[in-house]
């Protein structure tokens, strides 16, 4: 398995904020987390890359327990993460904030990294002279993504790429998702917007209050009246 928590335990001091969670992504997988607010989406990633660590419970990479890992290496083994609210260099040009995300890539192959993302967004081509923070909340978005990719990582870890974006930007976004996908990256996305993840997704888990209350593929949680339920009952 490329992807495992395995009942993973996460405290903020004294404030248990994931109860026991456990959770895989297969290579190639698209899996999607679906929770309300403060249900624990960004602080699952979090424990995933590295950036807390579980009190309790394990985080497994191809199999290998990385449970007390520092983040570079598990960016090492391949994970990269589009962040809550895309955390760009604002004052930094497209161009280097695509660097950023391959500081650990061989200097040589950065051309072929920069190509294949400007395939994906043309319009970062363009723009690679601008600074990020002059860019629209779409073209952040493309930076953001396109950093991430730029470490040619094998999991995708995102946090609610929709957040902020017009509902034909978040379709347009969750378009670029699935073609990342098909291109045989496993992504692992986090969304409150449950019908636009379940339509790319794979497989779905639903956390509620620190805890995984439901999961299965996108076909059956999009028809799951416990879905509903789920997101009613906060
Ligand atoms: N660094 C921190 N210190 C203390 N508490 C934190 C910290 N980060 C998050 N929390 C708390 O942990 C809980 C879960 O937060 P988390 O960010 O994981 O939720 P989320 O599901 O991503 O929410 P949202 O949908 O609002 O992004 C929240 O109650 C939050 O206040
Ligand atoms: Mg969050």
């Amino acid at each position: 398995m490329l992807l495992s928590l395995d009942k993973v335990t996460t405290y903020y001091g004294q404030m248990r904020i994931l109860e026991g969670i456990s959770l895989q992504v297969g290579e190639g997988e698209l899996v999607c987390l679906l929770g309300g607010n403060a249900s624990g989406k960004s602080t699952t990633l979090k424990t995933v890359l590295g950036v807390v660590t579980p009190r309790s419970g394990r985080v497994l990479l191809d199999d290998k327990d990385v449970t007390g890992w520092p983040v570079p290496q598990r960016i090492a083994r391949g994970i990269a993460i589009v962040p809550e609210n895309r955390r760009l260099f604002g004052q930094m040009t497209v161009r280097e904030n695509l660097e950023m995300g391959a500081v650990l890539r061989h200097r040589e192959k950065l051309d072929d990294d920069f190509d294949r993302v400007h395939a994906l967004f043309p319009r970062l081509l363009e723009r690679r002279n601008q600074l990020a923070g002059t860019l629209s909340g779409g073209e952040q978005q493309m930076v953001a993504m396109g950093r991430a990719l730029m470490s040619r990582p094998r999991l995708l870890l995102m946090d609610e790429p929709s957040m902020g974006l017009s509902p034909a930007l978040v379709q347009q976004n969750f378009q670029i998702i699935s073609e990342v996908h098909q291109s045989g990256v496993a992504v692992l996305v986090v969304e409150q917007n449950a019908a636009m993840a379940l339509s790319i997704a794979d497989r779905g888990y639903v956390l509620s209050t620190g805890e995984i209350v439901l999961t299965g593929s996108a076909a059956e949680l999009l028809r799951s009246e416990d879905l509903k339920r789920a997101y009613l009952g906060r």
